[in-house]
């Protein structure tokens, strides 16, 4: 359980979690890298707990056997595995070694349980095929963003200064980790493509075939963040024009040689048009111009390209009211449904603006039947307290997969990113750096095993994710009091995304974070910029009106019910109340109290639940490791002081401007 930064945290595979399956005689059937793979794992915890790993049945009594079912009938598919128990031996079957892979940390999984009673077969596969971690990580470092764009845990685990790490053991690592949580796909740099990293495509191709070595054990294949450009800055050309015939030669003849060296490359991923980067607009062509353009490139080796949907324009004018940037990425892709190949996967973010705490589900995703969708979550905290924050986010993901698109009975965006033949499956930006704890709050782990198992099972309750979690991280054979351990970190953690949403923007309204950085609070902080963010409050009321009636329209991209729930002040949801609309301090809301008073009384909440979380924390000591303890601690300070901050900017910032005082008298500056 000690962690030094010599030998990162185990994070969820930590030795104790394979005591049950290494103090037991297991058998491994079936051959290639994969079923190497779940031979290593086992062998390895056969030597740290006693067990033996058997080449064959006349060794005698078998407790578990993995085995690849040759001439099997299919229905497990290329990651599902099955799992039961009968007279005293556990049997895993897959069809394939990814399944078999699987299928072994099913059983890590479920502990002591998997060597229990009888259980009868069942079946498990993922419901979603592609489950992909965005990293941002710059092979040079940023003279803004630095290592890692939007990374809080430290530097980036593949790259250092200007070229691939010398030491990659921790890619190996991390390998390991994701297939435990089920994640098969790794983007190993920034959406947003500098000039050295535009040349991993071509020179610095070897740099990512060594990353793909260590990842391909696992399961997970590489896949490369390209520049729109490329043709012009790497390769020499004229122009980038996505209907220029050497243009196309070129990304043709690239996309070999990169299939050349890496055989089970997974695709790019294309950020265009967006934020500053190029794209086929510059050349008078459409998005559908430029996906295909790589689609088609990529189409003969079995390659995606993930073309991101996060297109607005961000040099608006705040004078512009009718400017909406949450209508952007609808307004752009929609009219396009249909057009793209069918190896071009269109990545939406979940809501229509940024990653924010609190956003409706992005109107994109029922608007494109015909297109194949991604959907895109951000793991990295960069505005839900940057790993320096509790913040499980298990139950906000649940909550977005879970929404009915068209009316609460209908189909799901878990739904729509896992359909057979439109679904891309989901995506989230990585919260991973090469800090001894993976992810600089040891807590904020759980977020990353989380999003792994949501892309598995998107209809696990996240509670359960966070039991799974906890049981892997701190093995109850490890544990002096291992109840204790579960319900402290539940008390901490269950609650967390909604304690954050308290203390910060409220009622869904977004932003009021410090530009730049995005940490902490700065209410008018975007509200003159052109960046499209803002919360429009002055002294008669706070809110974006994006009605069809009177605002921006934004509520006609959504299909019913939820064009007319969102245009509605009545039956609008409260937590999105200020994304759809403009309203006076004294509206009442759902629960009787007014608009201004519930900012004051979340806004106090929220802090004291932070005030709360500390003592919660120290009564963990010595039950979990010192560096651990050390770490969260620290951490909660923080987290403390900045809720603080929070409350007391935000309080003071609404009752300066509307003059009304707390209903509870609390002390407001
Ligand atoms: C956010 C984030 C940027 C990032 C962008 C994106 O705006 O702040 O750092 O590049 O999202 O998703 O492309």
């Amino acid at each position: 359980m000690t962690a030094d930064p010599i030998h990162p945290h185990p994070a969820w595979l930590p030795p104790d979690a394979f005591r049950p399956l290494g103090s037991r005689r297991t058998m491994v059937r079936g051959s290639g890298t994969l079923v190497e793979t779940v031979r290593h794992e086992v062998r390895e915890a056969c030597v740290q707990h006693g067990g033996r790993l058997l080449d064959n049945a006349a060794e005698g009594r078998v407790d578990l056997t993995l085995a690849l079912t040759t001439g099997g009938d299919g229905t497990l598919g290329a990651e599902g595995y099955s799992l039961a128990r009968r007279d005293g031996v556990t049997v895993v079957r897959a069809d394939e070694p990814a399944g078999l892979l699987y299928g072994l940390f099913h059983v890590v999984r479920l502990g002591e349980s998997a060597f229990g009673v009888d259980r009868p077969a069942e079946a498990h596969r993922p419901a979603l095929e592609r489950r992909m971690l965005d990293h941002w990580d710059n092979v040079d470092v940023h003279p803004v963003m630095g290592q890692v764009e939007r990374g809080y845990s430290g530097s980036s685990i593949f790259w250092r200064d200007g070229g691939l790490r010398e030491d990659l053991s921790r890619v190996r690592a991390y390998a390991r980790l994701l297939a435990a949580c089920g994640v098969n796909a790794v983007a190993v740099n920034n959406v947003n493509v500098h000039a050295t990293e535009a040349r991993l495509l071509t020179e610095r191709l070897g740099d990512v075939a060594a990353i793909a070595g260590l990842l391909r054990p696992y399961g997970i294949r590489v896949h490369l963040s390209v520049s729109f450009a490329a043709p012009v800055t790497v390769g020499g050309l004229p122009t980038a024009d996505p209907l220029d015939e050497a243009v196309r030669t070129w990304w043709a003849a690239t996309t070999r040689r990169v299939y050349e060296t890496i055989p089970d490359f997974g695709g790019y991923v294309v950020k265009a048009d967006s934020e500053g980067q190029p794209g086929p607009f510059t050349y008078g062509r459409s998005h559908v111009d430029g996906a295909n353009l790589l689609a088609e490139a990529l189409a003969p080796h079995g390659g995606v390209v993930r073309w991101r949907a996060f297109v607005y324009n961000h040099r608006q004018d705040w004078r512009d009211r009718s400017t909406d940037r949450a209508r952007a990425a609808f307004d752009h892709f929609a009219p396009l449904d249909g057009q793209f190949r069918d190896n071009a996967i269109l990545q939406v973010k979940y809501g229509p603006m940024d990653f924010q705490t609190r956003e409706p589900v992005s109107p994109v995703i029922a608007a494109m039947p015909a297109t194949r969708l991604a959907v895109e979550l951000q793991v990295t905290q960069e505005y839900t307290g940057q790993q320096r924050h509790v913040c499980y986010l298990g139950p906000m993901w649940s909550e977005v997969l879970g929404f009915g698109l068209w009316g609460p009975d209908g189909p799901s965006v878990a739904d729509v990113a896992a359909d057979a033949a439109t679904g891309g499956g989901l995506v989230a930006v990585s919260n991973v750096g090469d800090d001894r704890f993976w992810a600089g709050h040891p807590l904020a782990q759980a977020n990353l095993y989380a999003f792994g198992r949501l892309a598995w099972a998107p209809r696990l309750d996240p509670r359960t994710v966070l039991d799974e979690w906890i049981d892997l991280t701190f093995a109850p054979s490890a544990t002096a009091d291992p109840e204790r351990l579960r319900r402290t970190l539940h008390a901490l953690m269950d609650g967390s995304w909604r304690t954050y949403e308290w203390y910060t923007a409220p009622l869904g309204v977004g932003f009021m974070v410090r530009p730049g950085h995005h940490y902490g609070p700065d209410v008018d902080g975007y509200e003159y910029t052109p960046c499209g963010t803002y919360h429009f409050a002055d002294r008669d009321g706070v809110g974006v009106d994006r009605t069809r009636a009177s605002g921006t329209g934004f509520t006609g991209q959504y299909p019913q019910p939820w064009a007319d729930v969102y245009e509605s002040l009545e039956r609008c949801p409260d937590e999105l109340l200020l994304f759809f609309h403009n309203v006076p301090y004294g509206h009442v809301l759902h629960d009787g109290s007014t608009v201004i008073q519930h900012i004051y009384d979340t806004h106090f909440a929220g802090a004291e639940e932070v005030a709360r979380m500390l003592p919660l924390w120290e009564r963990l000591a010595g039950l979990v490791d010192p560096g651990l303890y050390a770490r969260v601690r620290d951490r909660l300070d923080e987290q403390l002081r900045c809720a603080e901050e929070w409350r007391d900017q935000v309080n003071t910032y609404f009752f300066r401007k509307s003059g009304v005082p707390d209903a509870l008298g609390r002390h407001i500056y």
